[in-house]
């Protein structure tokens, strides 16, 4: 797919006022904008840059509604029930994906295809049946297999009628079918704030402002809170590769392992006898290590274990994740808000949870009921999670520290051009970068959201925040929330030394 296939829209270039403003033309945005102009809402969507030019743009396109969290945990944590309902929301999420495909008329490859949930090599095999019964007990239609389908081994859990899709494609015929349907999309237009209360309103960074009966912030990460949410999700870094693989030499069916991290795996056609295989695995935590060549060539040579005659990647990326601390989505009302919603933490299932969110968003607007608010409910307190909630803030203090921690770098001429690192001019932190024709741009280090320090990640060639996963681009403009603002530029004080 090519950026033709793109299709474009201009910014915001006046007032505007709307029944629903959703922020974020990704796939949980796109997919609320889809639903509630099919029920005749009157729905404007504002965009950062392009069209699912986010996060979304870099899912793999697994439909399961085998979570990466396992049921086993679910139940312990959300109750039988509160599993119960998970499996029922992730299974009709593929459902409304499905129907969206169809009422549509998207073209996007979208495929039913059975899931198999395999032991990685180091794990208790003990698991793989204790998430066998936990599915089973939530109601899914899981068959338990002596042995899963070659290329791997030993057994495995098969979920028929699990689907893939190719995401993007799906996203571009969504935005083409929200504006068909009455819907108005605008670009390169970036909300700067967001009012709740009884008239909500957005305002963007040039002054403009859309009134609207309803907010919804879907922008993966909300970037109208400061604390609320972001103590409870952690931001992941996730790798894929996409290898041509001669036809026939893995099976049309999506597969993933008991790993940590795990590894997921499927096909997508390619040309008349090549598949494209797409692996991925390897995350780390956003901002918290810094050798994704590295993470590329173990999922490179993962794969080569099962399909030998895999050609080399011709694609490498990464994408992020919200892993929330009990395994769901926060969907819904914004904590102490009426109007305004937000919709986060879609750990490793952000096309179900999109659906799900759409749906549970699109019913509080409409006035329905709907049987799963309660459990994605952003304000709910779930007891089990205390010790994770703990570990994970306790993991965000200690990146702090890092105020106090030596440079990186003796000074900006052991940058090489392409590279970034950290400096210190006095008390204050500076992130470095020099470009491909070897100028230097000096960035604040600080992360504008709550303070901590940002790292350089190479692979990206961006500055990515340790605490709660903001990231920058090199040249220090805003890619990902919470942080809603670029990295300030330094100024350079007199007599200041940069080492
Ligand atoms: Fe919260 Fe950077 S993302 S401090």
């Amino acid at each position: 797919m090519n950026d033709a296939d793109a299709p474009a829209f201009a910014p915001l270039t006046r007032h505007d006022s709307t029944q629903v403003c959703i922020v974020g033309a990704g796939i949980a945005g796109l997919s609320l904008a889809y639903r509630l102009v099919c029920a005749g809402r009157a729905v404007v969507v504002l965009e950062d840059g392009d069209v699912a030019n986010g996060v979304s743009a870099r899912t793999t396109g697994h439909l399961t509604a085998m979570l990466d969290d396992r049921y086993f945990e679910l139940a312990r944590v959300h109750g039988d029930e509160g599993a119960r309902l998970a499996a029922a929301s992730h299974t009709a999420a593929i459902d409304d994906i499905e129907a969206n495909v169809r009422a549509a008329g998207i073209d996007c490859d979208f495929q039913r295809v059975d899931g198999f949930l395999f032991t990685a090599a180091d794990r208790d095999p003990d698991e793989l049946r204790s998430e066998f019964e936990a599915a089973q007990a939530a109601g899914l239609a899981v068959e338990w297999l002596v042995q899963a389908p070659a290329p791997f081994t030993g057994p495995a859990i098969k979920l028929p009628r699990q689907a893939q899709l190719h995401a993007l494609k799906y996203l571009y015929g969504l935005a083409r079918a929200v504006v068909a349907a009455g819907g108005r999309i605008y670009t390169n237009t970036h909300v700067a704030t967001i009012v709740g209360g009884a008239r909500p309103l957005v305002e963007t960074a040039q002054g403009l402002r859309v009134q609207a009966e309803h907010i919804a912030v879907m922008t993966n990460t909300p970037v109208n809170l400061r604390v609320a949410l972001h103590t409870k999700q952690m931001a992941y870094r996730t790798y894929a590769v996409a290898c041509a693989i001669p036809r026939g030499d893995f099976p049309r069916a999506l597969f993933w392992d008991t790993g940590d991290p795990y590894h997921y795996v499927r096909v997508q056609r390619f040309d008349a006898q090549r598949d494209w295989l797409i692996v991925g695995g390897e995350d780390h935590k956003t901002g918290q290590a810094d050798d994704g060549d590295a993470r590329f060539k173990r999922l490179e040579s993962w794969l080569k274990h099962f399909v030998p005659r895999a050609e080399p990647p011709a694609y490498r990326w990464s994408g992020q994740i919200m892993e929330p601390v009990d395994g769901l989505a926060f969907i819904g009302l914004e904590p102490g808000e009426e109007r305004v919603f937000v919709a986060t933490g879609d750990s490793g299932n952000g096309l179900t949870h999109a659906a799900i969110a759409a749906r549970v968003i699109a019913d509080a607007i409409l006035g329905r009921e709907n049987p799963w608010r309660d459990l994605y409910d952003p304000a709910r307190k779930r007891v089990g999670t205390v010790r994770e909630y703990v570990g994970e803030n306790l993991n965000t203090a200690t990146q702090y520290a890092d105020w106090l921690k030596p440079a990186e770098l003796r000074s900006t001429a052991e940058l090489a051009p392409g590279d970034g690192g950290i400096l210190r001019e006095g008390m204050r932190k500076v992130a470095a970068y020099r470009d491909a024709q070897g100028r230097l741009h000096l960035f604040s280090a600080t992360c504008p959201h709550l303070g901590c320090i940002v790292h350089w990640n190479a692979t990206e060639k961006s500055w990515d925040c340790p605490c709660h996963g903001s990231r920058f681009d090199a040249d220090g403009r805003v890619v990902n929330g919470p942080a809603n603002r670029d990295l300030a530029a330094h100024e350079r004080r007199r007599g200041g030394r940069l080492s």
